[in-house]
C-alpha cells in the first residue's frame, strides 16, 4: 500500500528541505525523502551543504582563521602567546558537532512543520493514470509513495579528472578535504575557483605549503576583474603559490604522495609532487538512482534535469531546483527555487531574480558581489559609472586591524541605477546584504549614498563607494 502525499520532494539539501517546509506551510500534505547517511547510518539531511559544503567548510574556515590570527597579529593587541598549537582532531570533532547540529535541527524543522521525512533513496516507479507519480523508497523500510507533485532536489557531486577518481585518501573531493586528519605538508589544488581557494586557505593557514594549478590564464574569471586582481595579489602574498594557464596531463597516487604531471603556461612540462591533492574543477548535477527513465524526465547536454524559468521539468506536476538544474550552484539559489516552486503548486507567483543572487568566497579577506562587473558592462556596451573606497581608509577596518581591499559600485551614467557592487574586504558576505537590498529595489547609488550609516562601521566603505560614483567622497 503506497502512502499518498500532495507534494513528495526527493532530496534534502538546502532546495529540497527548503521547498518541503514551504509546501508544509502552504498546506499540502508533504514528504521529504534524503538518502544522506551520517557517521552511524543514521538521517544526515541538509545535503552538500550541510555535511559536506557550506556549513563544514566555513566551520574550519574560522578555526583556521583564528589559529593564524594567534600567531600573527594578536601580538599587534599586545597579546602574548606562547607554545602555540592547533589540535586537528579537535578542529574536526567541532566542525562535525557543527554539522550533527544543523542535521538535528533540519529534523525538528520537518517536525515542527509536519513534513513526514524518509531516509532512503528515493526512485521514480511510474506515472499512474489518475495523474500522480509512484516513488519507491530504499532505506531502513521500503515504502512507496503516492503523490501529484514532486520536486527534485537532487544536488551534485565533485567532478574528477578523467583518470584520477577520488580516493578520499590522497586525491581528494570536497569531502575528503574537509576531513584530513592531519597537516599535510604539501597540498596540491586543481582548479582555483571557490572550492580551492577556500579549502586551500584552510590547509594553508594550518602549516601546508599549498600549490594552485588553475588552468584558464585568469584568475577567477567570474569576478569582477579589478577585485580579481587584487585577491591574486592578496592571496599569492599569503603564501598560496597560484599557477595559471596550465595543462593537467596525468594525476598519478602511489604510497608517497601524488604527482601531477602538467603543462604550465609556457607549454613546458613540469611535475608537482604533494602529500594531497583536491581537485577542485566544478560540480556535475546529480540524478543518480532517480530512474528518470521510468517516467520519461529529460536531462540537458550537461546531465542536468531540463528546466523552464519556472523550474518545470517536461513532466507535469515534476518540478526540479538546486544544483541539479541550470544556474549557479549555491545553496541560497537552490533555497530560493525551492521556496518558489512550492508557492507556484499552490497558484502563487514565486519568483527568483537572478540578476540579485549574491556570490561569496570566504577567504581572508572575503570577496563577495552581486550584478555585473565591469567587464560585462564594457562587454554589454552600457554607459556605466564606477565608485570605489578603500578600507584603508575606513576608521572601524583600522581598529579592526583589517584594511586590506575595498567597496567597488558601478552604477548606470545616465539613470545612476545599481549594477553591481564588489567587495573584497573584512566582513564582505555580510556588507553584501545591503547592495542586494538595494538592487532588489532598484535603488540608485546616491540612495546609498545618501542613507545615514552608522560610524564607526565597515559599512561606511560602502556609503563612501556609492558617493566615490559621483566622485565625491568625504573621507578619502
Ligand atoms: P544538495 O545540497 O547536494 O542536496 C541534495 C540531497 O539530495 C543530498 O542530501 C543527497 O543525498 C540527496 N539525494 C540525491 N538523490 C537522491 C535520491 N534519489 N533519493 C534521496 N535523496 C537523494 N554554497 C553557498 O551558497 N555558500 C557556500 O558557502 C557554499 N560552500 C560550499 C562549500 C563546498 C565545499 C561545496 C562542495 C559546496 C558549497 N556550496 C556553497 C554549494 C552548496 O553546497 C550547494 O549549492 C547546495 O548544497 C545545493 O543544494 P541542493 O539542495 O540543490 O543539493
Ligand atoms: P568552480 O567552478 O568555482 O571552479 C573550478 C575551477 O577549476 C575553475 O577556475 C576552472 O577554470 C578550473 N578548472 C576546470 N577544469 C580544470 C582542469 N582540468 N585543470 C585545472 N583547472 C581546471 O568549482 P569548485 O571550486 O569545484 O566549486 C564548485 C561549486 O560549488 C562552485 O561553483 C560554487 O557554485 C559552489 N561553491 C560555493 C561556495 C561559496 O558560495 N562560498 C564555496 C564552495 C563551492
Amino acid at each position: 500500500m503506497s502512502k499518498q502525499f500532495d507534494v513528495v520532494v526527493i532530496g534534502g539539501g538546502p532546495g529540497g528541505y527548503i521547498a518541503a517546509i514551504r509546501a508544509a506551510q502552504l498546506g499540502f500534505n508533504t514528504a521529504c525523502i534524503d538518502e544522506w547517511k551520517n557517521g552511524q547510518g543514521g538521517p544526515a539531511p541538509g545535503g552538500t551543504c550541510t555535511n559536506v559544503g557550506c556549513i563544514p567548510s566555513k566551520a574550519l574556515l574560522q578555526s583556521s582563521e583564528h589559529f593564524e590570527h594567534a600567531g600573527h597579529s594578536f601580538a599587534d593587541h599586545g597579546i602574548a602567546l606562547s607554545n602555540l598549537s592547533m589540535d586537528i582532531g579537535k578542529m574536526l570533532g567541532r566542525k562535525n558537532t557543527v554539522v550533527k547540529q544543523n542535521n538535528d535541527g533540519i529534523l525538528y524543522l520537518f517536525k515542527k512543520n509536519k513534513v513526514a521525512f524518509f531516509h532512503g533513496r528515493g526512485s521514480f516507479v511510474k506515472a499512474t493514470e489518475g495523474g500522480d507519480y509512484e516513488i519507491a523508497v530504499a532505506g531502513t523500510a521500503a515504502e512507496t509513495l503516492q503523490a501529484r507533485h514532486v520536486i527534485l532536489a537532487t544536488g551534485s557531486n565533485a567532478r574528477a579528472l578523467p583518470g584520477a577518481a577520488f580516493d578520499e585518501e590522497r586525491i581528494l573531493s570536497n569531502d575528503g578535504a574537509l576531513r584530513l586528519g592531519s597537516v599535510p605538508k604539501t597540498l596540491g589544488v586543481i582548479g582555483s575557483g571557490v572550492i580551492g581557494l577556500e579549502m586551500g586557505s584552510v590547509w594553508r593557514r594550518l602549516g601546508a605549503q599549498v600549490t594552485v594549478l588553475e588552468a584558464l590564464p585568469t584568475f577567477l574569471g567570474a569576478v569582477d576583474e579589478q577585485i580579481a586582481k587584487e585577491a591574486h595579489k592578496i592571496f599569492s602574498k599569503q603564501g598560496l603559490k597560484i599557477e595559471l594557464g596550465v595543462k593537467i596531463d596525468k594525476v598519478e597516487a602511489g604510497s608517497a604522495g601524488v604527482s601531477v604531471a602538467y603543462q604550465n603556461a609556457k607549454g613546458e612540462a613540469q611535475t608537482l609532487a604533494v602529500d594531497k591533492l583536491i581537485v577542485s574543477i566544478g560540480r556535475v548535477p546529480n540524478t543518480i538512482g532517480l530512474n528518470a527513465e521510468a517516467v520519461g524526465l529529460q536531462l540537458d547536454e550537461r546531465g542536468a534535469i531540463a528546466v523552464d524559468g519556472d523550474c518545470k521539468t517536461n513532466l507535469p506536476n515534476v518540478w526540479a531546483v538546486g544544483d541539479a538544474v541550470r544556474g549557479p550552484m549555491l545553496a541560497h539559489k537552490a533555497e530560493e527555487e525551492g521556496v518558489a516552486v512550492a508557492e507556484r503548486i499552490a497558484g502563487q507567483h514565486g519568483h527568483v531574480d537572478f540578476n540579485t543572487i549574491p556570490w561569496v568566497i570566504y577567504t581572508s579577506p572575503e570577496i563577495a558581489w552581486v550584478g555585473q562587473t565591469e567587464q560585462q558592462l564594457k562587454t554589454s556596451g552600457r554607459a556605466y559609472k564606477a565608485g570605489t573606497f578603500p578600507f584603508l581608509a575606513n576608521g572601524r577596518a583600522r581598529a579592526l586591524g583589517d584594511t586590506t581591499g575595498m567597496v567597488k559600485f558601478l552604477a548606470d551614467a545616465a539613470t545612476d541605477e545599481i549594477l553591481g557592487v564588489h567587495i573584497i574586504g573584512p566582513m564582505a558576505s555580510e556588507l553584501i546584504s545591503e547592495a542586494v537590498v538595494a538592487m532588489s529595489f532598484k535603488a540608485s547609488a546616491e540612495d546609498i549614498a545618501r542613507i545615514c550609516h552608522a560610524h564607526p562601521s565597515l559599512s561606511e566603505a560602502t556609503k563612501e563607494a556609492a558617493l566615490a560614483v559621483d566622485k565625491r567622497t568625504l573621507n578619502f
